[in-house]
């Protein structure tokens, strides 16, 4: 439990995201920039065409990042420069987004983190949603794919091609729209190896961060983290047990934990002892 203990010291705990707190109007979208030549992804060729959001869409599925204007988007930039840091120290450029079960916020996390860094001037965000199984990273952005990964695992469109520009300008995203059966066979597979190699080599000074499906429900995690730096562990307050965490531990023994994430936590007091 001693890996666990350090991650929860180096905890950034979410307060439960409610929507009621923050407003569609007030979402100003003239802060974001326009999309430069030079800002592009390097592994992509073609210009990508900025895609709209629809801020209400957003934070009915709990993304706030989005917008500086948002007052919780400053919980998930605390949480960015505490991932960076971590990160820029041991020269880590990609990151998986973990936890032991299902419908812990990892999704939620992922979007919210890269939206974050997208945000910094100097840096740029991949997210990449590998959780085959179930998908939610366009359905949450409210985004549809001409090309998916879908697409792209049966052989018909390259990886760029399934590339997406959700409005920031150096953030761009990926993932299924809808569930693959053989998961675990395609997460192990050269070429979604191949993805998690090129994306590290090509996103400079960025980040990757690849949405994993939960560790204990499949193989489909553990057969690609080894390839992945590092990885933020995301746990429900309350709704995970000891001995979930001592399985996810057992499971994932020479994952890198850059810390924990809280998530869903009702009250401020409670998680207190694991703010900054
Ligand atoms: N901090 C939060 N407060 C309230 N609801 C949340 C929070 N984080 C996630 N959720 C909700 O919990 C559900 C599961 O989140 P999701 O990110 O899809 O989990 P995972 O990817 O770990 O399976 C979604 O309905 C999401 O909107
Ligand atoms: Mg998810």
């Amino acid at each position: 439990m001693e890996r666990i203990k350090e991650a929860l010291d180096k905890t950034r705990a979410l307060k439960t995201l409610q929507s009621e707190t923050t407003g569609a109007d007030r979402v100003i979208v003239s802060e974001l920039q326009p999309l430069r030549g030079t800002e592009r992804l390097a592994l992509n060729d073609k210009e990508l065409e900025p895609i709209l959001l629809d801020p209400a869409h957003l934070e009915k599925n709990c993304i706030f990042a989005h917008s500086k204007s948002n007052e919780l988007c400053g919980v998930f930039d605390r949480l960015r420069t505490h991932v960076l840091n971590r990160m820029s120290l041991k020269g880590w450029r990609t990151l998986a987004i973990v936890s032991p079960a299902p419908g812990a916020g990892k999704s939620v996390v992922a979007i919210n983190l890269a939206m974050s860094i997208a945000q910094l001037p100097t840096r740029r965000a991949l997210l990449v949603d590998l959780d085959l199984r179930c998908p939610s990273v366009l359905r949450y952005l409210g985004v549809g794919a001409d090309n998916s990964l879908n697409d792209f695992l049966e052989d018909k469109c390259s990886f760029e091609e399934t590339l997406l520009k959700p409005q920031l300008p150096r953030l761009s995203v990926t993932g299924a729209s809808r569930r693959i059966e053989n998961s675990t066979e395609q997460l192990a597979s050269r070429k979604i190896q191949d993805v998690v190699s090129s994306t590290r080599s090509n996103i400079g000074d960025g980040v990757v961060i690849f949405d994993l499906p939960p560790v204990l429900f499949s193989d489909d995690a553990i057969s690609i983290l080894p390839k992945i730096d590092c990885a933020l562990l995301v746990l429900p307050d309350g709704g995970y047990t000891e001995q979930e965490l001592d399985d996810f531990l057992q499971q994932t023994p020479e994952t890198n934990l850059v810390g924990t994430v809280l998530n869903k936590v009702a009250d401020e007091k409670e998680y207190a002892p694991y703010g900054y």
